[in-house]
Protein backbone atom coordinates (compact mmCIF):
# COMPACT_ATOMS: atom_id res chain seq x y z
CA UNK A 1 0.00 0.00 0.00
CA UNK A 2 1.65 3.59 -0.81
CA UNK A 3 1.98 5.92 1.88
CA UNK A 4 0.34 9.66 2.15
CA UNK A 5 3.54 11.94 0.55
CA UNK A 6 6.27 12.36 3.62
CA UNK A 7 5.17 16.23 3.75
CA UNK A 8 1.52 15.58 3.42
CA UNK A 9 -0.53 18.69 4.19
CA UNK A 10 -2.26 17.23 7.09
CA UNK A 11 -4.59 20.32 7.53
CA UNK A 12 -8.22 21.82 8.57
CA UNK A 13 -9.83 24.92 7.54
CA UNK A 14 -12.18 27.54 8.11
CA UNK A 15 -13.61 30.96 6.44
CA UNK A 16 -13.22 34.12 7.53
CA UNK A 17 -16.82 35.25 8.09
CA UNK A 18 -18.07 32.09 9.80
CA UNK A 19 -14.80 32.29 12.24
CA UNK A 20 -13.36 35.26 12.94
CA UNK A 21 -16.42 37.76 14.19
CA UNK A 22 -15.43 40.62 14.97
CA UNK A 23 -17.54 42.03 11.71
CA UNK A 24 -17.09 45.87 12.09
CA UNK A 25 -14.02 46.03 14.29
CA UNK A 26 -10.61 47.83 13.49
CA UNK A 27 -11.92 49.54 10.63
CA UNK A 28 -13.16 46.10 8.45
CA UNK A 29 -15.80 47.11 6.07
CA UNK A 30 -19.28 45.05 5.84
CA UNK A 31 -19.48 41.92 3.40
CA UNK A 32 -22.73 40.76 1.54
CA UNK A 33 -22.43 38.03 4.28
CA UNK A 34 -22.87 40.30 7.49
CA UNK A 35 -25.81 41.96 5.74
CA UNK A 36 -27.20 38.22 4.22
CA UNK A 37 -26.15 35.33 6.07
CA UNK A 38 -28.49 35.68 8.80
CA UNK A 39 -31.02 33.41 8.51
CA UNK A 40 -34.03 34.19 11.43
CA UNK A 41 -33.53 32.17 14.53
CA UNK A 42 -30.21 31.44 13.89
CA UNK A 43 -26.39 32.52 14.78
CA UNK A 44 -25.00 35.51 12.77
CA UNK A 45 -21.31 36.16 11.80
CA UNK A 46 -21.05 39.39 13.85
CA UNK A 47 -19.18 37.07 16.80
CA UNK A 48 -19.12 33.79 15.32
CA UNK A 49 -16.36 31.75 17.03
CA UNK A 50 -14.65 35.03 17.84
CA UNK A 51 -11.65 33.82 15.98
CA UNK A 52 -10.41 37.48 15.83
CA UNK A 53 -9.71 37.72 19.72
CA UNK A 54 -8.95 34.38 20.08
CA UNK A 55 -6.79 33.23 17.54
CA UNK A 56 -3.18 33.01 19.40
CA UNK A 57 -5.30 30.08 21.43
CA UNK A 58 -6.55 28.35 18.50
CA UNK A 59 -3.86 28.76 16.67
CA UNK A 60 -1.74 26.80 19.91
CA UNK A 61 -4.47 24.24 19.76
CA UNK A 62 -4.26 23.57 16.07
CA UNK A 63 -0.43 23.38 16.79
CA UNK A 64 -1.40 20.70 19.22
CA UNK A 65 -3.06 18.55 17.02
CA UNK A 66 0.06 18.47 15.25
CA UNK A 67 -1.56 20.25 11.84
CA UNK A 68 0.75 21.08 9.19
CA UNK A 69 -1.15 23.46 7.10
CA UNK A 70 -4.06 25.51 8.40
CA UNK A 71 -6.58 26.60 5.60
CA UNK A 72 -8.53 29.86 6.65
CA UNK A 73 -9.68 33.04 4.52
CA UNK A 74 -8.84 36.47 4.27
CA UNK A 75 -11.95 38.77 4.76
CA UNK A 76 -11.09 41.43 1.41
CA UNK A 77 -13.40 44.03 3.81
CA UNK A 78 -10.50 43.62 6.09
CA UNK A 79 -7.99 44.71 3.86
CA UNK A 80 -9.76 46.92 1.64
CA UNK A 81 -12.83 47.67 3.39
CA UNK A 82 -14.74 49.28 0.43
CA UNK A 83 -13.43 46.65 -2.09
CA UNK A 84 -11.28 49.25 -3.74
CA UNK A 85 -10.36 52.11 -1.78
CA UNK A 86 -7.82 52.29 0.90
CA UNK A 87 -6.09 49.74 2.29
CA UNK A 88 -6.85 49.25 6.16
CA UNK A 89 -3.04 48.43 8.00
CA UNK A 90 -5.22 46.99 10.70
CA UNK A 91 -6.75 44.44 8.20
CA UNK A 92 -3.03 43.96 7.05
CA UNK A 93 -1.83 43.77 10.56
CA UNK A 94 -4.45 41.23 11.79
CA UNK A 95 -3.52 38.88 9.08
CA UNK A 96 0.16 39.40 9.99
CA UNK A 97 -0.31 38.21 13.21
CA UNK A 98 -2.30 35.13 12.46
CA UNK A 99 0.44 34.15 9.72
CA UNK A 100 3.15 34.58 11.94
CA UNK A 101 0.98 32.80 14.71
CA UNK A 102 1.08 29.43 12.57
CA UNK A 103 4.37 29.90 11.08
CA UNK A 104 5.95 29.86 14.62
CA UNK A 105 4.45 26.10 14.96
CA UNK A 106 5.71 25.27 11.61
CA UNK A 107 1.92 25.67 10.33
CA UNK A 108 2.14 26.47 6.87
CA UNK A 109 -0.61 29.12 5.68
CA UNK A 110 -2.86 28.51 3.18
CA UNK A 111 -4.99 31.08 2.02
CA UNK A 112 -8.01 31.49 0.27
CA UNK A 113 -8.21 35.08 -1.27
CA UNK A 114 -12.45 34.93 -1.36
CA UNK A 115 -14.49 32.34 0.23
CA UNK A 116 -18.37 33.99 0.07
CA UNK A 117 -17.94 37.17 1.82
CA UNK A 118 -17.71 40.55 -1.02
CA UNK A 119 -17.25 43.57 -0.14
CA UNK A 120 -20.64 45.38 0.17
CA UNK A 121 -19.71 48.22 -0.94
CA UNK A 122 -19.53 46.40 -4.32
CA UNK A 123 -22.19 44.30 -4.17
CA UNK A 124 -24.14 47.45 -4.26
CA UNK A 125 -22.60 48.54 -7.69
CA UNK A 126 -23.79 45.55 -8.74
CA UNK A 127 -21.08 43.20 -7.25
CA UNK A 128 -19.37 40.29 -9.76
CA UNK A 129 -22.14 40.95 -12.64
CA UNK A 130 -20.07 44.70 -12.64
CA UNK A 131 -17.07 44.23 -14.72
CA UNK A 132 -15.07 46.57 -12.57
CA UNK A 133 -15.41 43.75 -9.45
CA UNK A 134 -12.66 41.88 -12.01
CA UNK A 135 -10.07 44.88 -11.04
CA UNK A 136 -10.78 45.56 -7.85
CA UNK A 137 -10.26 41.65 -7.18
CA UNK A 138 -6.80 41.74 -8.63
CA UNK A 139 -6.33 44.74 -6.95
CA UNK A 140 -6.86 43.17 -3.61
CA UNK A 141 -4.78 40.26 -4.53
CA UNK A 142 -1.96 42.41 -5.34
CA UNK A 143 -2.09 43.49 -1.82
CA UNK A 144 -2.10 40.23 -0.50
CA UNK A 145 0.71 39.22 -2.34
CA UNK A 146 3.25 42.20 -0.84
CA UNK A 147 2.02 41.94 1.74
CA UNK A 148 2.07 38.32 2.58
CA UNK A 149 3.96 36.98 -0.19
CA UNK A 150 7.19 36.64 1.73
CA UNK A 151 5.77 34.04 4.37
CA UNK A 152 2.37 32.61 2.09
CA UNK A 153 3.30 30.01 -0.52
CA UNK A 154 0.23 28.02 -1.18
CA UNK A 155 -2.82 30.19 -2.62
CA UNK A 156 -6.43 29.50 -3.13
CA UNK A 157 -8.19 32.12 -5.60
CA UNK A 158 -12.16 31.77 -5.13
CA UNK A 159 -13.93 29.32 -2.47
CA UNK A 160 -16.72 27.12 -4.12
CA UNK A 161 -17.21 29.52 -6.67
CA UNK A 162 -19.67 26.92 -8.50
CA UNK A 163 -21.65 26.76 -5.53
CA UNK A 164 -22.43 30.36 -5.63
CA UNK A 165 -23.57 29.97 -9.13
CA UNK A 166 -25.99 27.02 -8.84
CA UNK A 167 -26.88 27.85 -4.89
CA UNK A 168 -25.67 31.33 -3.83
CA UNK A 169 -29.44 31.82 -2.81
CA UNK A 170 -29.10 28.80 0.03
CA UNK A 171 -25.36 30.02 0.38
CA UNK A 172 -25.77 33.82 0.52
CA UNK A 173 -24.05 35.37 -2.30
CA UNK A 174 -26.87 35.66 -4.36
CA UNK A 175 -29.96 36.54 -2.06
CA UNK A 176 -31.45 38.77 -4.82
CA UNK A 177 -31.53 37.19 -7.85
CA UNK A 178 -34.11 34.60 -8.74
CA UNK A 179 -33.96 31.75 -11.19
CA UNK A 180 -34.78 34.21 -14.22
CA UNK A 181 -31.41 35.67 -13.19
CA UNK A 182 -29.45 33.14 -14.37
CA UNK A 183 -27.79 35.05 -17.64
CA UNK A 184 -26.70 37.54 -14.83
CA UNK A 185 -25.29 34.43 -12.18
CA UNK A 186 -23.56 33.07 -15.86
CA UNK A 187 -21.75 37.07 -16.35
CA UNK A 188 -21.09 36.94 -12.65
CA UNK A 189 -19.04 33.28 -13.44
CA UNK A 190 -17.48 34.99 -16.49
CA UNK A 191 -16.04 37.71 -14.37
CA UNK A 192 -15.11 35.68 -10.99
CA UNK A 193 -13.39 33.29 -14.27
CA UNK A 194 -11.45 36.61 -15.19
CA UNK A 195 -10.55 38.04 -11.83
CA UNK A 196 -9.07 33.94 -11.12
CA UNK A 197 -7.11 34.17 -14.07
CA UNK A 198 -5.27 37.59 -13.47
CA UNK A 199 -4.63 36.36 -10.12
CA UNK A 200 -3.07 33.16 -11.01
CA UNK A 201 -1.09 35.10 -13.37
CA UNK A 202 0.27 38.10 -10.92
CA UNK A 203 0.92 35.45 -8.72
CA UNK A 204 3.25 33.81 -10.87
CA UNK A 205 4.62 36.92 -11.67
CA UNK A 206 5.10 38.50 -8.29
CA UNK A 207 6.12 35.21 -6.26
CA UNK A 208 7.89 33.10 -8.51
CA UNK A 209 7.84 30.24 -5.87
CA UNK A 210 4.28 30.23 -4.82
CA UNK A 211 1.81 28.31 -5.98
CA UNK A 212 -1.72 28.64 -6.66
CA UNK A 213 -4.99 27.00 -7.42
CA UNK A 214 -9.11 26.94 -7.41
CA UNK A 215 -11.10 25.77 -4.83
CA UNK A 216 -14.42 24.75 -6.19
CA UNK A 217 -16.75 22.10 -4.96
CA UNK A 218 -15.97 18.46 -6.82
CA UNK A 219 -18.28 15.40 -6.87
CA UNK A 220 -18.70 12.50 -8.98
CA UNK A 221 -21.81 12.53 -10.44
CA UNK A 222 -23.81 9.33 -10.79
CA UNK A 223 -26.82 8.33 -13.15
CA UNK A 224 -29.14 6.62 -11.25
CA UNK A 225 -29.59 3.60 -13.34
CA UNK A 226 -27.68 2.48 -16.37
CA UNK A 227 -30.65 3.86 -18.57
CA UNK A 228 -28.70 6.11 -21.43
CA UNK A 229 -31.22 8.87 -20.42
CA UNK A 230 -29.95 9.01 -16.90
CA UNK A 231 -26.07 8.98 -18.31
CA UNK A 232 -26.51 11.55 -20.46
CA UNK A 233 -28.53 13.35 -17.60
CA UNK A 234 -25.00 12.51 -15.46
CA UNK A 235 -22.84 14.17 -17.79
CA UNK A 236 -24.97 17.07 -18.25
CA UNK A 237 -24.55 18.27 -14.54
CA UNK A 238 -20.99 17.04 -14.41
CA UNK A 239 -20.41 19.68 -17.42
CA UNK A 240 -22.10 22.98 -15.67
CA UNK A 241 -21.21 21.42 -11.98
CA UNK A 242 -17.72 20.58 -12.11
CA UNK A 243 -15.87 20.64 -15.41
CA UNK A 244 -17.44 24.12 -16.25
CA UNK A 245 -14.92 25.20 -13.52
CA UNK A 246 -12.31 23.05 -13.44
CA UNK A 247 -11.66 23.19 -17.40
CA UNK A 248 -11.96 26.95 -17.33
CA UNK A 249 -9.27 27.18 -14.68
CA UNK A 250 -7.05 24.64 -16.56
CA UNK A 251 -7.39 25.12 -20.04
CA UNK A 252 -8.75 28.48 -20.39
CA UNK A 253 -11.65 27.53 -22.29
CA UNK A 254 -15.47 26.69 -21.76
CA UNK A 255 -16.88 23.17 -21.32
CA UNK A 256 -18.99 22.40 -24.31
CA UNK A 257 -21.82 20.98 -23.03
CA UNK A 258 -21.98 23.55 -20.33
CA UNK A 259 -21.81 26.00 -22.60
CA UNK A 260 -24.56 24.32 -25.40
CA UNK A 261 -26.58 24.05 -22.12
CA UNK A 262 -25.97 28.39 -21.58
CA UNK A 263 -26.63 28.89 -25.36
CA UNK A 264 -30.30 26.64 -25.41
CA UNK A 265 -31.21 28.88 -22.55
CA UNK A 266 -29.89 32.53 -24.06
CA UNK A 267 -28.13 32.64 -20.81
CA UNK A 268 -24.37 32.85 -22.30
CA UNK A 269 -22.31 35.39 -21.02
CA UNK A 270 -21.28 38.41 -23.01
CA UNK A 271 -17.77 37.76 -23.74
CA UNK A 272 -15.15 40.93 -24.77
CA UNK A 273 -12.14 40.74 -26.99
CA UNK A 274 -9.51 39.69 -25.08
CA UNK A 275 -11.42 38.07 -22.38
CA UNK A 276 -10.36 34.41 -23.98
CA UNK A 277 -6.77 34.97 -24.37
CA UNK A 278 -6.67 36.31 -20.59
CA UNK A 279 -8.36 32.66 -19.68
CA UNK A 280 -6.46 31.14 -22.15
CA UNK A 281 -2.89 32.68 -20.61
CA UNK A 282 -3.21 31.66 -17.02
CA UNK A 283 -2.94 28.30 -15.37
CA UNK A 284 -3.36 26.93 -11.57
CA UNK A 285 -0.04 24.84 -10.33
CA UNK A 286 -2.63 22.30 -8.25
CA UNK A 287 -6.40 21.64 -8.02
CA UNK A 288 -8.35 22.49 -4.91
CA UNK A 289 -11.38 21.12 -4.08
CA UNK A 290 -13.42 20.90 -1.47
CA UNK A 291 -15.70 17.39 -0.78
CA UNK A 292 -18.66 16.36 0.87
CA UNK A 293 -20.79 13.75 -1.01
CA UNK A 294 -21.62 12.91 -4.39
CA UNK A 295 -24.77 13.06 -6.34
CA UNK A 296 -26.89 11.20 -8.71
CA UNK A 297 -29.16 12.37 -10.99
CA UNK A 298 -31.73 10.87 -13.70
CA UNK A 299 -33.11 11.84 -16.94
CA UNK A 300 -36.51 12.39 -15.42
CA UNK A 301 -38.24 16.08 -15.96
CA UNK A 302 -37.31 17.98 -12.76
CA UNK A 303 -39.71 19.95 -11.59
CA UNK A 304 -37.37 23.42 -11.05
CA UNK A 305 -34.33 24.70 -11.10
CA UNK A 306 -31.71 24.12 -8.61
CA UNK A 307 -31.90 27.41 -6.83
CA UNK A 308 -33.45 25.63 -4.62
CA UNK A 309 -30.78 23.07 -3.65
CA UNK A 310 -28.08 23.51 -1.70
CA UNK A 311 -24.12 22.37 -1.84
CA UNK A 312 -25.01 18.73 -2.02
CA UNK A 313 -28.82 18.63 -2.57
CA UNK A 314 -29.45 19.01 -6.36
CA UNK A 315 -32.52 19.83 -6.74
CA UNK A 316 -32.43 19.94 -11.36
CA UNK A 317 -32.68 21.81 -14.42
CA UNK A 318 -35.67 20.72 -16.38
CA UNK A 319 -34.45 19.45 -19.29
CA UNK A 320 -30.83 18.99 -18.63
CA UNK A 321 -31.01 16.71 -15.41
CA UNK A 322 -33.32 15.93 -11.91
CA UNK A 323 -31.54 15.41 -9.11
CA UNK A 324 -32.28 11.91 -7.32
CA UNK A 325 -31.63 10.61 -3.73
CA UNK A 326 -28.91 7.66 -3.96
CA UNK A 327 -30.41 4.81 -1.92
CA UNK A 328 -27.23 2.70 -1.35
CA UNK A 329 -26.23 5.87 1.02
CA UNK A 330 -26.45 6.70 3.84
CA UNK A 331 -27.44 10.63 5.47
CA UNK A 332 -25.74 12.94 7.71
CA UNK A 333 -28.30 14.89 10.40
CA UNK A 334 -28.69 17.61 7.91
CA UNK A 335 -29.62 15.27 5.08
CA UNK A 336 -26.27 15.25 3.21
CA UNK A 337 -25.72 11.63 1.97
CA UNK A 338 -22.28 9.89 2.85
CA UNK A 339 -20.26 8.26 0.38
CA UNK A 340 -16.37 8.07 1.49
CA UNK A 341 -15.53 5.80 -2.08
CA UNK A 342 -16.87 8.93 -3.96
CA UNK A 343 -13.96 10.92 -2.33
CA UNK A 344 -11.72 8.13 -4.14
CA UNK A 345 -13.83 8.28 -8.16
CA UNK A 346 -13.37 11.64 -7.55
CA UNK A 347 -9.96 12.37 -6.82
CA UNK A 348 -9.28 10.07 -10.08
CA UNK A 349 -11.45 11.83 -12.56
CA UNK A 350 -9.96 14.86 -11.16
CA UNK A 351 -6.54 13.67 -11.78
CA UNK A 352 -6.97 12.00 -14.89
CA UNK A 353 -8.12 14.44 -16.90
CA UNK A 354 -6.30 17.27 -15.50
CA UNK A 355 -2.78 15.74 -14.03
CA UNK A 356 -2.30 18.49 -12.16
CA UNK A 357 -1.76 17.76 -7.76
CA UNK A 358 -4.38 18.01 -5.81
CA UNK A 359 -5.54 18.93 -2.24
CA UNK A 360 -8.75 18.85 -0.64
CA UNK A 361 -9.48 21.45 0.89
CA UNK A 362 -12.87 20.55 2.68
CA UNK A 363 -14.63 17.05 3.94
CA UNK A 364 -16.87 16.99 7.19
CA UNK A 365 -19.64 15.89 8.95
CA UNK A 366 -21.93 18.26 10.18
CA UNK A 367 -23.71 17.27 13.28
CA UNK A 368 -25.41 18.55 16.39
CA UNK A 369 -22.52 17.91 18.97
CA UNK A 370 -23.21 17.46 22.46
CA UNK A 371 -21.13 17.70 26.01
CA UNK A 372 -21.61 14.88 28.13
CA UNK A 373 -21.91 15.19 32.07
CA UNK A 374 -17.47 14.56 32.03
CA UNK A 375 -17.79 17.79 29.90
CA UNK A 376 -16.82 16.03 26.93
CA UNK A 377 -17.61 15.54 23.53
CA UNK A 378 -17.81 12.31 21.86
CA UNK A 379 -17.72 13.05 18.13
CA UNK A 380 -17.63 9.09 17.37
CA UNK A 381 -19.65 9.68 14.25
CA UNK A 382 -17.11 12.34 12.74
CA UNK A 383 -14.40 9.98 13.54
CA UNK A 384 -16.23 7.18 11.71
CA UNK A 385 -17.04 9.79 8.87
CA UNK A 386 -13.46 11.30 8.61
CA UNK A 387 -12.06 8.11 8.94
CA UNK A 388 -13.59 6.19 6.17
CA UNK A 389 -12.68 9.27 3.99
CA UNK A 390 -9.01 9.11 4.43
CA UNK A 391 -9.21 5.64 3.94
CA UNK A 392 -10.61 6.36 0.42
CA UNK A 393 -7.99 9.15 -0.41
CA UNK A 394 -5.00 6.25 0.64
CA UNK A 395 -6.66 4.58 -1.60
CA UNK A 396 -6.81 7.16 -4.64
CA UNK A 397 -3.11 7.63 -3.69
CA UNK A 398 -2.35 4.15 -4.66
CA UNK A 399 -4.41 4.49 -7.37
CA UNK A 400 -1.78 6.91 -8.61
CA UNK A 401 -3.22 10.36 -7.50
CA UNK A 402 -1.12 13.35 -6.58
CA UNK A 403 -2.92 14.18 -3.87
CA UNK A 404 -1.00 16.12 -1.19
CA UNK A 405 -3.11 17.07 1.16
CA UNK A 406 -6.42 16.85 3.05
CA UNK A 407 -8.05 19.72 4.77
CA UNK A 408 -11.34 18.60 6.76
CA UNK A 409 -13.90 21.30 7.34
CA UNK A 410 -13.63 22.30 9.78
CA UNK A 411 -10.84 23.36 12.38
CA UNK A 412 -13.42 24.12 14.60
CA UNK A 413 -16.73 24.61 15.21
CA UNK A 414 -17.91 27.88 13.24
CA UNK A 415 -21.49 29.29 11.44
CA UNK A 416 -22.88 26.90 8.78
CA UNK A 417 -23.81 28.60 5.40
CA UNK A 418 -27.41 28.69 6.53
CA UNK A 419 -27.37 26.28 9.29
CA UNK A 420 -26.03 28.50 12.42
CA UNK A 421 -24.37 27.39 14.52
CA UNK A 422 -25.57 23.68 15.99
CA UNK A 423 -24.00 22.24 12.95
CA UNK A 424 -20.78 21.76 13.92
CA UNK A 425 -17.72 20.40 11.78
CA UNK A 426 -15.36 21.36 14.18
CA UNK A 427 -12.10 19.35 16.20
CA UNK A 428 -12.65 21.81 18.82
CA UNK A 429 -15.81 22.48 20.34
CA UNK A 430 -16.66 26.05 20.39
CA UNK A 431 -19.13 26.79 24.03
CA UNK A 432 -22.04 28.32 22.26
CA UNK A 433 -25.53 28.06 20.41
CA UNK A 434 -28.08 29.73 18.65
CA UNK A 435 -29.15 32.20 20.55
CA UNK A 436 -26.09 32.68 23.36
CA UNK A 437 -22.65 33.13 22.77
CA UNK A 438 -21.52 31.90 26.70
CA UNK A 439 -18.19 32.00 27.36
CA UNK A 440 -16.76 30.93 23.96
CA UNK A 441 -14.72 28.09 25.48
CA UNK A 442 -12.43 25.90 23.70
CA UNK A 443 -12.68 21.89 24.65
CA UNK A 444 -11.22 19.89 22.25
CA UNK A 445 -13.30 16.92 21.19
CA UNK A 446 -12.57 13.22 20.81
CA UNK A 447 -11.94 13.49 17.03
CA UNK A 448 -8.85 16.21 18.22
CA UNK A 449 -7.26 13.45 19.75
CA UNK A 450 -8.03 10.91 16.72
CA UNK A 451 -6.68 13.02 14.22
CA UNK A 452 -3.77 13.49 16.40
CA UNK A 453 -2.92 10.48 16.33
CA UNK A 454 -3.83 10.42 12.50
CA UNK A 455 -1.41 13.20 11.49
CA UNK A 456 1.52 11.47 13.87
CA UNK A 457 1.29 8.21 12.23
CA UNK A 458 1.26 9.90 8.59
CA UNK A 459 -2.20 8.39 8.14
CA UNK A 460 -0.98 4.89 8.75
CA UNK A 461 -3.05 4.68 12.09
CA UNK A 462 -6.79 5.16 11.67
CA UNK A 463 -8.20 3.13 14.06
CA UNK A 464 -10.46 5.38 16.92
CA UNK A 465 -8.76 5.98 20.49
C1 LIG B 1 -18.77 24.50 1.82
C2 LIG B 1 -18.29 25.89 2.16
O1 LIG B 1 -19.75 24.62 0.86
O2 LIG B 1 -19.37 23.73 2.81
C3 LIG B 1 -18.21 26.21 3.64
O3 LIG B 1 -17.09 26.19 1.51
C4 LIG B 1 -19.36 25.54 4.36
O4 LIG B 1 -18.21 27.59 3.78
C5 LIG B 1 -19.23 24.04 4.17
O5 LIG B 1 -19.50 25.89 5.68
C6 LIG B 1 -20.28 23.24 4.91
O6 LIG B 1 -21.54 23.69 4.54
P1 LIG B 1 -22.62 24.14 5.58
O7 LIG B 1 -23.75 24.62 4.75
O8 LIG B 1 -22.95 22.92 6.36
O9 LIG B 1 -22.02 25.20 6.41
Amino acid sequence: MKEFRKDFFWGASTSAYQVEGAYQEDGKGLSTQDIKCVVPGLSDCKIASDHYHRYREDIALLAEMGLKTYRFSIAWTRIIPDGDGKVNPKGIAFYNGLIDECLKYNIRPLVTMYHFDLPYELEKKGGWFNRSTVNAFVRYAKVLFENFGDRVKYWLTINEQNMMILYGAAIGTNSGLTEKAQSALYQQNHHMMLAQAQTMKLCHRMLPDAKIGPAPNITEVYPKTCKPQDVLAAQNFNSIRNWLYLDMAVYGRYNPVAWSFMEKKKITPHIQPGDMEILQGASPDFLAFNYYCTATVSGNKAERGDQGGDQQIAVGEPGFYSGENNKYLEKTEFGWEIDPMGLRTTLRSVYERYHLPVIITENGLGAYDKINENGEIIDDYRIEYLRKHIEQARLAVQDGVDLFGYCPWSAIDLISTHQGFSKRYGFIFVNRDEKSTKDLKRIRKKSFFWYKKVISTNGSDLSNL
